[in-house]
């Protein structure tokens, strides 16, 4: 069976649909691209995955479980992490801080004691030296003893993907990782992404509107367009895809308007 798959899934807000009717299947281990145009449903798609907005209907199946119903923590902690598309940090803490918390709204109880130096035992010391080490790749370990305040925009969002990785994710969701952030840096981003998913095994399912970077990654791409998936591909296919070339530019081709 697969890792996640998802049937009939729908979420209505009073008339207006924003997600209709999505199936889906991944597989472990695979790193796929999920784009679409603004507001075709991407973020709500992960919003009812990761149990912030319950589904109108449909049904989501996890790694062997039935989840749709249970509340964002509970989906966390079988291993569904999701990231959001404005980083939300905890912004009276410093990064290494932030990097010992599971992300907001995903929040259960244990993790806090973390936060006590004299109560760290072995594994919480482990916790914050995997969390130097991120920090490091992300070139945020000189960050690490300042506060979120003090970040720009592009580390909030570099933040925001590092901590995701410190959990044992089998599924992430990523919403636009490279979003503000400098080329070089997105690059960065998503090279660390393939590494630890090539580490782990995991499966990654990654929003972003900076095709360039992400086609350079992706084994596929999901394209959604007003709720539903028109397509499913190689990143080179869906480029040609008229479908998508429609929804996107109504027909100037993705790499003109890219
Ligand atoms: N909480 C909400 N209440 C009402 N409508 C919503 C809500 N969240 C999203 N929508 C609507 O659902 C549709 C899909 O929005 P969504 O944020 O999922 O799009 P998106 O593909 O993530 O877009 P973008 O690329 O701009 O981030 C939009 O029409 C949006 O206005
Ligand atoms: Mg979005």
């Amino acid at each position: 069976m697969a890792l996640l798959e998802v049937k009939g899934l729908q979420k209505d807000f009073g008339g207006a649909t924003a997600v209709a009717g999505v199936d889906l299947a991944l597989e472990a281990g695979e790193f796929v691209g999920l784009i679409g145009p603004n507001g075709s449903g991407k973020t709500t798609l992960f919003n009812l995955l990761s149990g912030v907005m319950k589904p109108t209907k449909g049904e989501i199946h996890f790694d062997g479980q039935r989840i749709d119903g249970w509340p964002p923590d509970r989906i966390f902690h079988a291993g569904l992490v999701r990231t959001f598309q404005v980083p939300r940090l905890f912004r009276n803490m410093t990064t290494l801080e932030n990097m010992l918390l599971p992300p907001e709204g995903q929040l259960g109880e244990s993790p806090w004691h973390a936060l006590w130096p004299k109560r760290w035992r072995a594994q919480e010391l482990q916790l914050a030296e995997k969390a130097r080490a991120v920090l490091e790749t992300f070139k945020l370990d000189h960050a690490a003893l300042q506060g979120t305040t003090e970040l720009s925009g592009g580390q909030m969002k570099l933040l925001e993907a590092a901590r995701s990785l410190m959990g044992k994710a089998k599924l992430l969701l990523f919403d636009e990782p490279a979003a503000g952030v400098a080329p070089a840096l997105a690059r960065r981003v998503f090279d660390q992404l393939r590494r630890m998913q090539r580490e782990t095994g995991m499966t990654l399912l990654v929003i972003e509107h900076r095709l360039d970077v992400l086609f350079e990654y992706v084994d596929y791409v999901i394209v959604m367009d007003r709720g539903r998936i028109i397509a499913r591909g190689k990143p080179a296919e869906v480029a040609r895809d008229p479908r998508v070339i429609e929804a996107y530019f109504g027909g100037t081709s993705v790499g003109e308007a890219g």
